[in-house]
Formats: C-alpha cells, structure tokens, sequence
C-alpha cells in the first residue's frame, strides 16, 4: 500500500485519505490502484459499513496528473488500468461511501463525488472539470451522471465549458449535501458516516441498491468514456495542453 493513499479503519468506518498535498493530491497510477483496493477490499469486511474519502486540509484532488497524462499520451493512449480498476470500484461499490470536501476538486476530485452519497465540504472547496480545455471528454460516467443529477444546462456549464463551480453553487446543484468551515469538514464527515453506519445494515444496502439500480449502466458509460477519452488523450489539443502545464511559468 502506498503512503501516497493512507487506508485506516475506525470502527465501521474506513477512511480513503489521497496523500499527496505537495502535488495538491493530483492521482498517480499506483494511488488509483491503492483507492481502489481500499474500496474493494471493503467488501469482504462485514464490521465495515461506510467509506469515507478524504483529502488534504488545503486540497481534496488537482485529477489525474497530468504529466502521467502526457506519458499515457505518448504511448498507446489507453487510460492506465489503475484507472478504471479505482470508476469500476466506485460504481460497483455497495457500502455507502460519503466524502469529505476541502480545497480544489479537480477533474476526477469532482466527478469521484458523483459516486457518493453524502458529500461534506468546506467553504472554501471549488469544483471543477476542465476536460474539454484539455483536449479530453469527460470520465468517471460523468456524462451520464452529471445531466441526471443537475439537468443538461449546469452539467454542460460544469463538464463542458469547465466552470467552476463554489461550495454554496454545488449544493445548489445537489453536487454536495452540506458546506461547513473548512477546520469543521473532516469532523462533520466522520460524524455523517458514523450515522450511516449505526443504521440497520442491510436496510442501508437494500436502499442504496434499489436506488442505485445494476451498475452496469454506469460500467457501460465508463468504458464508453474511456474510449473515446484514448482518442482524445493523443490529440495534439491534449498534449499541447499537457506540455503547457508540465512547462508553465509561476
Ligand atoms: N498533475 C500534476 N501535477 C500537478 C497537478 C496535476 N493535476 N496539479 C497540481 N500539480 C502540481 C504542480 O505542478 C505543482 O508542482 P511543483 O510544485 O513541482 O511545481 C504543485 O502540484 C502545486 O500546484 P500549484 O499549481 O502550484 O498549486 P495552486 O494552489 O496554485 O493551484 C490547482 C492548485 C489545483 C488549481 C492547480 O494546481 C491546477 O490547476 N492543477 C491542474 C488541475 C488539472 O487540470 N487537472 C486535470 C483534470 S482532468
């Protein structure tokens, strides 16, 4: 297990904690591979009843780094296996998984929270996507989730032309549940998925899932992204972009 992504268990609740603050937790492949096997090995643990993904006090998620975009641009394209092991294991997942919000949420750090039930965050937490100004598509079944969750105009708003989105805005929207100060984040979302996880169990599952339906729908829209981001990825738009961030001046 990488210390870039610290697994811990308290009780029913295990907490998914992204590591990397000084690279504002931008996701590496092996920290993809760590979430995910955080999440799927919650599975097989009855004691566990929640998840809790978390960031860093000044940082949830900067997305997918994008120098391992660029060195996936320059190979075959495909997105990294770790990738899709970390959307399969959220869409698949049947615990409850609650968030807990501060800083930027970039890329994949917003649409990771389509995937939660309950999503904590700070004041001062910003919600983005700029796949299309990096010459990407949308991932994560984004485009599926986001149009249902806050109708076609904001998830086109969001998604497409890459506006950001403040904490009262994405609760606007039904992004996020709650926005607390930021020193009041981490103890407001503990205290959520400890409410979840005292709740009758197998009601808690027997809800999710028939509000969730089969995943494969979401399974589906995550390979269809895939495809098509693959295509996107060894555009020159996106490796222009790439290039410039990786060579930007500060
Ligand atoms: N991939 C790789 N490195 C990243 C990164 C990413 N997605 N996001 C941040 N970093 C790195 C920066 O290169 C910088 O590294 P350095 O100190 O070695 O130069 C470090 O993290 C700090 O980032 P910085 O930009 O100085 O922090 P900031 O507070 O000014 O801005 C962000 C924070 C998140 C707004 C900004 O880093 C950003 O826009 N990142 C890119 C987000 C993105 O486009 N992600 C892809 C989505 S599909």
């Amino acid at each position: 297990m990488s210390d870039l992504v610290i697994i811990s268990d308290d009780g029913p609740v295990r907490t998914v904690r992204m590591n990397r603050p000084e690279k504002k937790n931008a996701l590496t492949l092996p920290m993809y591979d760590a979430m995910a096997a955080g999440i799927e090995s919650a599975a097989q643990n009855s004691t566990l009843r929640c998840l809790l993904i978390g960031g860093a006090p000044t940082v949830f998620c900067a997305g997918n780094d994008i120098g391992d975009f660029l060195q996936m641009a320059m190979g075959s394209g495909a997105l990294g296996a770790p990738i899709l092991r970390f959307l399969y294991a959220l869409a698949r997942c049947e615990k409850p998984l609650v968030a807990a919000v501060q800083g930027n949420a970039v890329g994949v750090g917003t649409t990771m929270l389509m995937h939660c039930d309950h999503v904590v965050a700070a004041d001062n937490a910003r919600f983005s996507t700029p796949f299309v100004g990096l010459g990407l598509v949308p991932e994560a079944a984004s485009s599926l989730i986001a149009p249902r969750l806050m109708g076609q105009r904001r998830a086109f708003s969001l998604l497409v032309t890459g506006r950001q989105l403040g904490a009262e805005e994405a609760k606007a929207v039904g992004l996020i549940n709650t926005v607390v100060a930021a020193d009041a984040v981490e103890a407001e979302a503990m205290k959520a998925a400890r409410e979840i996880a005292a709740l009758p169990p197998h009601g808690v599952l027997a809800s999710r899932r028939l509000m969730r339906g089969s995943p494969d729908e979401i399974i589906a829209r995550i390979d269809e992204e895939a495809e098509l981001f693959k295509t996107r990825l060894q555009s020159a738009e996106a490796r222009a972009a790439f290039e410039a961030f990786m060579t930007r001046k500060k």
